[in-house]
């Protein structure tokens, strides 16, 4: 570290791509289980905000473990890994302007709070809240039948801990909630959290 020098001061500044983008930057961190509908809801929020004509990104954990976390499994070492360098991305993209969703299990304490210590002020953390039996009766991707038959091992919420967050902004209840209504929602929140000009 001694002999690395950052120079973010030479660089052009937070509010000169906010002012190009017209927009202010924010991370908005969805955390919930497998299948509880985080990638689901980001999509459609961010459809949203692309016709309207905002600038955004999502990084998705599915995805992200094809490239940069593709060295990566799911012991408790490897998600801390996978977090701190999923936030570490997006503390960067929001230092740009961009609204970021990041769609992430996330599923214990110690990693939100890692996440929240990168971003700080900008995170703006959602629980995407469905029960283990709610996701296993969906099982989009089949992984909670592998799951039942012992072959995923760590698998959130079985032989991986989950806890549920105990201070997120928003709470999203996806056994009660249609997905229309839950990108709704989470817009109305995102926009009383930031000025979109
Ligand atoms: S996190 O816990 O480190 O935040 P992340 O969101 O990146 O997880 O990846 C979770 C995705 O990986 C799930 O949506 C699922 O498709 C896949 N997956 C594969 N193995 C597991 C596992 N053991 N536990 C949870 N998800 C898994």
């Amino acid at each position: 570290m001694s002999n690395i020098h950052p120079e973010f001061h030479r660089f052009l500044q937070r509010s000169d791509k906010q002012s190009l983008l017209k927009q202010q930057g924010l991370v908005i961190w969805m955390c919930g289980l497998s299948g509880s509908g985080k990638s689901t809801i980001a999509n459609a929020a961010e459809r949203v905000l692309h016709q309207q004509g905002r600038f955004t990104v999502i990084l998705d954990g599915d995805n992200l473990r094809t490239g940069l976390n593709a060295n990566l499994g799911f012991s408790d070492t490897d998600r801390l890994e996978n977090i701190r360098r999923i936030a570490e991305v997006a503390k960067i993209l929001v230092s740009q302007g961009i609204i970021v969703f990041v769609s992430a299990i996330t599923p214990r304490g110690e990693l939100r709070d890692l996440a929240r210590g990168l971003i700080g002020d900008d995170l703006f953390e959602v629980y995407i809240k469905a029960s283990y039996e709610a996701c296993e009766k969906r099982d989009v991707k089949g992984l909670y039948a592998k799951a039942a038959r012992g072959e995923i091992q760590h698998f959130t919420g079985k032989d991986g801990s989950f806890e549920p967050p105990a201070n997120a902004d928003l709470v999203i209840d996806t056994e009660s909630t249609s997905v229309e209504d839950s990108a709704f929602e989470l817009l109305e929140a995102i926009r009383d959290r930031i000025a979109l000009a």
